[in-house]
Order: C-alpha cells, then sequence, then structure tokens
C-alpha cells in the first residue's frame, strides 16, 4: 500500500510517496526561496501560484518515473497550520486525484508531520520521550507519549524561534530564510562582543519569548552608525548564542522534570549545529538518546506528511470535504479528524 504525501502549507511544493516495507520510495521538494527572497519573507497570493504552476509538473516527472499511479492506495496531504491559499492548493490536488483514483484521503496537520519526521528512517519510536519542535511558526516543548497524545509544556509566547531568525537576518541584510545565513555568518563572529539578555530565562515555566532578543540586536544595531562585516558577524554569533541557549534551558528542565529517556528535535531550526550540541550536551546529562531527523527531513517536506498520514491512515476517507485550517494547533488535533 503507497501512500502519496503532499506539503504546500508555505514555501516548499513537496511530494513523497511511503511505502511500510520499504519507506520512503520517492521524494521532490520544489522550493520557492528565490521567489521570495527580494521580499524578506513569503508573499501568501506568489507562494499560492507558485504551488499551482509547480504540483502537477513535479509530480509527473518526480514520482510518476518513480512509481505506477494504481499502486498509491491513499493520498495524505497538509490541512493546516499555513497559508490559506496554498495549503488549498495542495488539497484541490490531493482531492482530485484521489477521486479519479477512487482512493480514500486524510487532511495531516503540519506540526504533527514535522513531530513524526525523526522516525522517518530506521529510527524505532521509543515512547515517551520529549520534542523540541522548532519551525519558523511554532517553538513548542512537548511530551510525547504516543501518537496523538502530545502534551505541550511550553511554547513561545510571541515570535518563533525561526521567525527571529529570520527577522533578525533581515536586520543584518541577509537572506531569506534567515536561519542558515545567520548561522554561516555567526562562523567569523568574535565571542563575547555582545550579550543579548535571554527573557523567561529565570521563570518558573517552559514558555520561551523571542521577540526581545530581536528588538536587542535592533538597539544594538542602532547604535552603530555604520555597521562593518564584522560587527554583523558579532551580533549574529551573539543573537545565535542566546536564541539557541533560550531553547536549551527550557529543554534542560523539561527532561529533569519527566526523566524521558528520548531526547527528539525536529523542524527548520533543528539543522542548526551550535543547537544540536547544546541538545547533546543536555542529553548526555539526562542518560537519554537524543534523535534528529535527516537534513532535509528538518525542513518542510512531504515524506512527513505522507509517513503521519499513513500511521492516521484509519481516520482516512472519500467526502473530499475541505479541511484546511490555516489555524489548526496542536492541542486541537482530535477537531479537524474526528
Ligand atoms: O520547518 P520549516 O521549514 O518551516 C516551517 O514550518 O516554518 O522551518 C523554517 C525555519 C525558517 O525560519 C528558517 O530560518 C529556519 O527554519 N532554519 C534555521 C536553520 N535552517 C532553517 N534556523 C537556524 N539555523 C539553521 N541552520
Ligand atoms: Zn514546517
Amino acid at each position: 500500500m503507497l501512500t502519496l504525501g503532499i506539503e504546500t502549507s508555505c514555501d516548499e511544493t513537496a511530494l513523497a510517496v511511503y511505502d511500510p516495507n520499504k519507506g520512503i520510495v520517492a521524494e521532490a521538494v520544489y522550493s520557492q526561496i528565490d521567489l521570495h527572497a527580494i521580499y524578506g519573507g513569503v508573499v501568501p497570493e506568489l507562494a499560492s501560484r507558485d504551488h499551482c504552476q509547480k504540483i502537477l509538473p513535479l509530480f509527473e516527472s518526480n514520482i510518476l518515473n518513480t512509481i505506477n499511479i494504481n499502486d498509491i492506495k491513499l493520498i495524505a496531504y497538509t490541512a493546516g497550520p499555513g497559508l490559506g491559499g496554498a495549503l488549498l492548493i495542495g488539497e484541490s490536488f490531493a482531492q482530485g486525484l484521489a477521486a479519479a483514483l477512487n482512493i480514500p484521503v486524510i487532511g495531516v496537520n503540519h506540526l504533527e508531520g514535522h513531530l513524526q519526521a525523526p522516525f522517518l528512517g530506521k529510527n524505532k519510536v521509543q515512547f515517551p520521550l520529549l520534542t523540541l519542535l522548532v519551525s519558523g511558526g511554532h517553538s513548542m516543548i512537548i511530551d510525547v507519549e504516543g501518537i496523538g497524545k502530545y502534551n505541550i509544556l511550553g511554547e513561545s509566547r510571541d515570535d518563533a524561534v525561526g521567525e527571529a531568525f529570520d527577522k533578525v537576518a533581515k536586520l543584518l541584510d541577509l537572506r531569506y530564510p534567515g536561519g542558515p545565513e545567520i548561522e554561516k555568518l555567526a562562523k567569523n563572529g568574535i565571542k563575547g562582543t555582545h550579550k543579548f539578555p535571554i527573557p523567561l530565562s529565570d521563570k518558573d515555566t517552559y514558555d520561551m519569548s523571542f521577540s526581545g532578543l530581536k528588538t536587542s540586536v535592533l538597539y544594538a544595531l542602532q547604535d552603530m552608525s555604520e555597521p562593518t562585516d564584522q560587527d554583523k558577524a558579532d551580533i549574529a554569533l551573539a543573537f545565535q548564542d542566546s536564541a539557541t541557549e533560550a531553547l536549551a534551558i527550557k529543554v534542560r528542565k523539561a527532561m529533569i522534570k519527566t526523566k524521558r529517556k528520548l531526547l527528539v528535535c525536529t523542524g527548520g531550526v533543528a539543522a542548526n549545529t551550535v543547537l544540536r550540541s547544546k541538545l547533546i550536551a543536555i542529553s548526555k546529562e539526562a542518560e537519554a538518546n537524543i534523535l534528529f531527523p535527516e537534513l532535509k527531513h528538518c525542513t518542510d517536506n512531504a515524506a512527513m506528511i505522507a509517513y503521519t498520514g499513513y500511521l492516521r491512515r484509519d481516520l482516512a476517507s472519500q467526502s473530499y470535504k475541505s479541511l484546511v485550517r490555516s489555524r489548526w494547533p496542536l492541542k486541537m488535533l482530535t477537531e479537524i479528524h474526528g
């Protein structure tokens, strides 16, 4: 039984096919980064149009060259959260194809997709575990007891950490998406030149906050009449240190409290090597294992959607009504399925 996964929630048009016996057997991602780069962020209308233009050619040339269309028995697509128009393109494609093939569809929560991404490979899932989900839209610490059993311990009260990386990158005249650019620039930074505060670090909560950190960067830049490349690298380093430390402080606290023996980090920011090394140190302190998705499955992809759709296949149907929701919090997971 092959499951086709479709992801169009933001600026990646992605398709993948999951085979329960072999894992991911076909996978393609078309990134719209160049289209949005000059605007410093994703322009929703441009994203929808581009998904519309790219999805069918991507399916024909990158998926149907590997698998037989009639072997697809289930279609899983991202139903939310994300950009409404962009999500509708994925849903329309999923439902049109499913109707033609007379097979069921399932609307998958994008965040649940990220949660499952580390288990796409040969990694055996050992529940319970603690997950740090860090992307452009979310920063969450989640105690995972099983599939669908997600207890959110803490989350950002304002900007997501990926969003903070993107906004600070813009302040430093770097390209979108900002995370990889800041990580690269920070390598030239001199440690200790700046020190930015870490909001909520001493508070008795697992919640985090990143908008103040971004404002501190803005003030540091305003204090310099014309920042040099070295100034920018020093700021990038200090920002990255504070942002990753803000996450590490709360994860350490949550590992101590929950005593979980597996720590998982997923989402686009999980690609950051400084964050990775801090989390590896925390897992050692807690005598726990640690797991990250493959780099290509940290950022948005359809493999995680195909796999999650397969896990949740009991909820699939042939009713083809629209399930798209631009806001779909993890804690309301059952609402759309049930
Ligand atoms: O998961 P993702 O692809 O999309 C969302 O669901 O949001 O995450 C994208 C986010 C962007 O904010 C991007 O700047 C950030 O992940 N990101 C990184 C790195 N690579 C991507 N942040 C920090 N360091 C990185 N190496
Ligand atoms: Zn994502």
